[in-house]
């Protein structure tokens, strides 16, 4: 089997599906593989990197296409990359298939297998091939190191001989992979960490990381499934809101994750509650992709309201490009040699990882 990959076209994109470590383990296990010329540089992986570990490296993206059997990419291809693919073929990429009808027809219309990562189940079985989570917990990461950098105070207690200075507050919104993430680098830095979730039973891993878990009742109407919120009715949110205002008076830094899957993200922070916030206080807003979970956050803009700066940063992965590459590529690796051998796929539809992930084949629409 052959395995290709291309340079990402999504704009400041520097990631890339497939690593030189990774095309190893490939190779070693029997897969050929075959790269873009230049596909991992924005990643610091060099064509001779990819070479010296057993790939070929093609002179453009038709002749990867022409070759693989599979082709593996972090973003979904462009309608206009759709045509390139060689029919029967198969794709893996975050597909985003609830919400990208148009690209899953034109794959499927072509016969292109496709398997999308952000379908994978929240299993244990699944959780070496969970990219949504290997991406999310080093964006995690980033929006502290952001908060850090916009704030004009430092995290750490310091004891001078100019005097203390105190720990900055950082509070999050949502404790899930980004949120946790988020949790224990900010403690690292020294801050004092509160954290808000309407997901009770995260109460236990936030004070297990040092935060704070602030508690409201958020009575009967969230529902959660797969481990997901799914839906929290306006009183809940209306609730939330009231709890939070002294939180956010308080806080140097803002960081919010809360995420619906396959809907606009919640709105936590509205204009009211930016206005009782501190001049020179930060809101970094991880759900700005998917609406944003304050009422000023732009995507790819940093606003500010009252002295407050709200950043809406995208794609927070791609500025750590080589660790999340390298993370994302062995998701692909653990994932591929689940789905396959080295001559050709399983199609295994007895098992929940295929089942799960696989949107269409054969010109079928499964999902
Ligand atoms: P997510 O990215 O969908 O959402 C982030 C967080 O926002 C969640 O914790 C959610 O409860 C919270 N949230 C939603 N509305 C909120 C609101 N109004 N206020 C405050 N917080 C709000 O979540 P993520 O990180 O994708 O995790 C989803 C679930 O999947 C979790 O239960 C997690 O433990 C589970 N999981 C399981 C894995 C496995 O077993 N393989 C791997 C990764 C995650």
């Amino acid at each position: 089997m052959i395995i290709g990959s291309v340079k990402e076209t999504r704009e400041s994109e520097n990631r890339v599906a497939l690593s030189p470590a990774v095309c190893k383990q490939f190779i070693k296990s029997g897969f050929q593989c075959v790269i873009e010329s230049g596909a991992g540089a924005a990643a610091f992986f060099s064509d001779a990197a990819y070479l010296e570990a057993g790939a070929s490296i093609a002179g453009s993206v038709s002749e990867v296409y022409a070759k693989s059997d599979v082709i593996c990419k972090v973003n979904p291809p462009s309608l206009d990359e759709v045509p390139l693919f060689r029919s029967g073929s198969a794709l893996i990429s975050f597909a985003y298939h609830l919400t990208n009808r148009p690209l899953v027809e034109s794959v499927n219309a072509r016969k292109i297998a496709l398997f999308s990562m952000d379908a994978m189940p929240r299993i244990s079985r699944a959780q070496t091939m969970d990219a949504l989570s290997s991406q999310a917990n080093l964006a995690g990461y980033k929006a502290v190191i952001i908060g850090a950098n916009e704030s004009g105070k430092i995290f750490p207690m310091l004891m001078t001989a100019a005097g203390t200075i105190t720990p900055a507050k950082v509070l999050i919104f949502g404790a899930g992979v980004a949120g946790l993430q988020a949790i224990g680098t900010a403690k690292r830095l020294g801050a004092v960490v509160e954290v808000t979730d309407i997901r009770p039973e995260t109460k236990e891993e936030v004070e297990s990381l040092g935060g704070k878990f602030i508690s409201f009742d958020t009575g009967g109407s969230v529902k959660i499934e797969g481990g997901y919120v799914k839906e929290a009715g306006d009183d809940v949110l209306a609730r939330q809101r009231e709890i939070l205002k002294k939180h956010l008076a308080a806080a140097d830094v803002v960081i919010t994750t809360a995420l619906v899957p396959g809907k606009k993200a919640p709105q936590l922070i509205n204009e009211e509650m930016v206005a009782i916030m501190k001049p020179g206080s930060v809101i970094v807003d991880m759900a700005v992709e998917q609406g944003g979970n304050c009422c000023f956050s732009e995507a790819g803009r940093t606003i500010v309201r009252n002295g407050v700066k709200i950043v809406g940063q995208t794609n927070l992965p791609s500025q750590l490009a080589s660790n999340a590459s390298e993370s994302y590529a062995k998701n692909i690796y653990a994932f591929l040699t689940h789905l396959a051998t080295k001559d050709g796929f399983k199609w295994d539809m007895n098992d929940e990882i295929t089942a799960g992930t696989l949107i269409c084949r054969d010109g079928n629409l499964l999902k």
